[in-house]
């Protein structure tokens, strides 16, 4: 046997035990010795029914990831759960932690199944870009039926072990130590002359002729882009329509044709870099963190409510902190009618609601405050007015609280220096609404302590955040990096593109939507008002797009307004609107710009190339420290999409030759004033790397 599996015996049970910290990865030393262990057990006469259990946290979390991509080293898990399977000794899967992917395929080639109540179980292979590819497509369906296990392995979701007993996937649940109540199980087994119970050998319920079509239907606008999702229906459709070995076969192409697609090598990319973003170079893991207990927000607007949210679900109580009663009880109702809405739809109940509400304290006076841990300020975005909230917690906060902001555009090193306690001061931007996005852009000022940011990468993490560490500069990574794509896309439409053409075609690139109806969406005099305060303080643009500014002038605000760049019969859906084009023809003209055919194709090369420049900026300048802090940022907070491993994996997939040659393309039509190649950008491509090689 291999050091990762062992083979013991407790009387005629035979106790399989996988030992492959941290998660029990199927790594190849745990295949072989799951191999081996069940040629013990059936060698060994004394050994009636055997039970496969794992230590540490959990049983085994899959196949390890980190083998993909390159050739598999033998033995395959598809012939180990094979042989399982075909054991006459009746095998019993014993489930603590999560089952997932290819453990829980292996779990799915026992013959019985048990855990305990706070287990987990699923298939998430389709977050990966891929499907289970160990039986897992056909064993399910033979088990809890075709839609029930579409659902299971195309959503991916962990599954409780009460939902997953009701399924049928779990024979029993086992209160108390599970190893004892396993074997106990296995003797039961036993007893009853249950014998070995093949989830192979079971039919499959017939479904209506239609259902696997109606079924892609359904999923076919919301999981566009993503190629695991569709190729999972081919393989459960297999399982309906084919013996159980031509089945397999049919779930292995599938498999073998999402491993080598680029959907799924971004998406394990995603996956590596998202737990990558918490290690900071040069920070070191043992770094001390400051207890964080309790919690207070400064304003209770849009987001300070938001952020306020986030410490009740986590269970760590918040004081919500206003200027006056008015606007604090306003706050509070809002963020009240923001559970009440999720209970609503059944994700919480009143009880939750309840508990949450009673862990945030509304209050106006900052003595309530004195105790926080950790304090996030939330107010207007006018750096005098954060300077005063700044230097009154500065007085009032307990020495060593940590004091964050939540700015999108004030520098972080001004408002710390309001304190007298800068190294304790930290970003901690927040995207709308705050409750629901997962990023967090955590801004490091030049004196921010490292055990502060270390606590704020870890606290992120328990408020259920991504966070990503970046430095200050205007926009930070991701509002920076957005700038350039919004400038192009003005640009473009004054030169003749239509505003609905430039958001079909990111949109078919797989953003969620485009840039034109997302600024509907928000409201357009947000950005006019930016814009406004920037041309007040002399900051004018060398090409300024003034149509979207004319725009506001007229009252269309977006959405809200039901106008904007669109107009909007029944509120949300976007209409092109002929007065628009007729403005912006004439917007074009007093430019002196001629407006012409524009390609799908020079819209995407200047709406993202101009990004990836600006990436290459925020790595030379140290801002992020890596491209994969840029990606997590862009697909977390901007909705990039995950199958194209965010905008600076998308750029060395494309080649940094060919974003180089396309700026040299655009310098030579427009001139270099925005088309002037980021030096790291021109050496990279002139090296022949990427942003991943460094
Ligand atoms: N392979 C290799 N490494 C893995 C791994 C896997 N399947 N799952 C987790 N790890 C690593 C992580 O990279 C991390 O490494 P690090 O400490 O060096 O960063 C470490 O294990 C701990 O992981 P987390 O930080 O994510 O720990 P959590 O306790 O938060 O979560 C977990 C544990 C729920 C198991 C989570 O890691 C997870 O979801 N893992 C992936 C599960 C998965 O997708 N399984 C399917 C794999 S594909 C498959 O099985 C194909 C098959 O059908 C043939
Ligand atoms: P908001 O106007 O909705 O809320 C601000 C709140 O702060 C108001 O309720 C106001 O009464 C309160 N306030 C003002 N001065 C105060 C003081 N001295 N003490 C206590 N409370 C005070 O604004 P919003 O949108 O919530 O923005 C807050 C901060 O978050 C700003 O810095 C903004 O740049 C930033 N931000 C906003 C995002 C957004 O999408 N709205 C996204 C990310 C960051």
């Amino acid at each position: 046997m291999s050091d990762a599996v062992s083979f013991t015996r407790d009387g005629e049970i035979g106790v399989i035990t996988v030992a492959n910290p941290p998660v029990n990865a199927l790594s190849q030393p745990v295949r072989a010795g799951l191999k081996d262990a069940v040629q013990a057990g059936l060698a060994d006469a004394g050994v009636k029914a055997m039970v496969l259990i794992c230590d540490g946290a959990t049983f085994i979390a899959g196949a390890d990831i980190r083998e993909f991509g390159k050739p598999l080293a033998a033995p395959s898990l598809v012939p180990v759960i094979d042989a399982m399977e075909a054991s006459d000794k009746p095998i019993v899967a014993a489930i603590h932690g999560t089952a997932l992917g290819g453990g829980l395929e292996v779990a799915l080639g026992c013959h019985y199944r048990v855990a305990v109540p706070g287990a987990r179980v699923g298939l998430p292979e389709v977050n990966l870009g891929l499907l289970p590819g160990a039986g897992g497509t056909q064993r399910l369906p033979r088990l809890v039926g075709v839609e029930k296990a579409l659902d299971f392995i195309v959503q991916g979701t962990h599954v409780p072990a009460a939902e997953a007993r009701r399924l049928g996937l779990l024979d029993e649940l086992i209160e108390g130590d599970l190893k004892t109540g396993a074997i106990a199980f296995a003797r039961r087994v036993l007893a009853e002359n249950r014998g070995v119970k093949r989830a192979s050998a079971l039919p499959v319920a017939p479904v209506a002729a239609d259902f696997f079509a109606n079924y892609e239907a359904g999923i076919a606008r919301r999981l566009r882009g993503f190629k695991a999702p569709f190729n999972i229906i081919k393989a459960v459709q297999a399982a309906a329509e084919l013996p159980f070995a031509a089945g397999m076969k049919r779930e292995a192409e599938l498999f073998q044709d999402l491993m080598t697609s680029s959907e799924s090598r971004a998406q394990r990319h995603v996956f590596f870099a998202e737990r990558e973003v918490a290690k900071i170079p040069g920070l070191p893991k043992d770094t001390a963190q400051r207890e964080i207990n309790t919690a207070a927000v400064i304003g209770a607007g849009t987001m300070g409510g938001g952020i306020a949210m986030n410490f009740a679900n986590a269970g760590i109580p918040v004081t919500l902190l206003e200027i006056n009663r008015e606007a604090l009880d306003r706050g509070i109702a809002v963020i009240r009618k923001n559970y009440e809405a999720t209970a609503s739809k059944g994700r919480l109940t009143t009880a939750d609601v309840e508990k949450r509400m009673g862990l945030i304290t509304p209050s106006t006076a900052y003595d309530d405050i004195k105790q926080a841990d950790v304090v996030i300020e939330a107010v207007f975005e006018n750096m005098d007015i954060k300077k005063e909230v700044f230097r009154t917690l500065d007085s009032v906060a307990k020495p060593g609280a940590i004091l964050a902001t939540n700015t999108s555009t004030l520098n972080v090193d001004e408002i710390a220096s309001a304190t007298k306690r800068p190294q304790d001061v930290i970003g901690m931007h927040f995207f709308s609404p705050a409750n629901v996005m997962r990023l967090l852009e955590n801004v490091r000022g030049k004196q921010t302590a490292n055990d502060v940011i270390a606590t704020v990468m870890n606290l992120s993490r328990r408020i259920g955040k991504i966070g990503v560490l970046v430095g200050v500069c205007d926009g930070f990574v991701g509002n920076r990096m957005l700038h350039q794509r919004t400038r192009e896309a003005m640009f473009l439409v004054e030169e003749g593109a239509r505003p609905e053409q430039i958001d079909k075609v990111l949109y078919d690139f797989g953003f969620p939507m485009g840039p034109f109806a997302m600024a509907d969406m928000a409201g357009l005099d947000v950005g006019y008002k930016v814009r406004e305060e920037r041309r007040k303080a002399g900051k004018i643009e060398p090409r300024e797009s003034l149509w979207i500014d004319k725009i506001v002038e007229m009252g269309r605000h977006g959405q809200k307004t039901n106008a904007g760049i669109y107009r909007y019969a029944d509120g949300r859906t976007p209409l092109p609107d002929p007065e628009i084009e007729r403005l912006i023809a004439q917007c074009a003209r007093d430019a002196g710009i001629a407006q012409r055919q524009i390609s799908d194709q020079e819209i995407l090369e200047r709406c993202l190339y101009p990004m990836i420049n600006e990436g290459a900026k925020i790595l030379e300048e140290g801002i992020a420290a890596r491209a994969l802090d840029i990606d997590i940022i862009w697909i977390n907070g901007y909705g990039f999409p995950a199958y194209r491993g965010g905008p600076m994996f998308w750029a060395d997939e494309i080649g940094l030759k060919t974003v180089c040659e396309a700026y040299r393309k655009y310098a030579g039509q427009f001139g270099d004033t925005y088309w002037k190649p980021a030096p790291l950008l021109e050496k990279l491509a002139r090296e022949g790397k990427g942003f991943y090689d460094l």
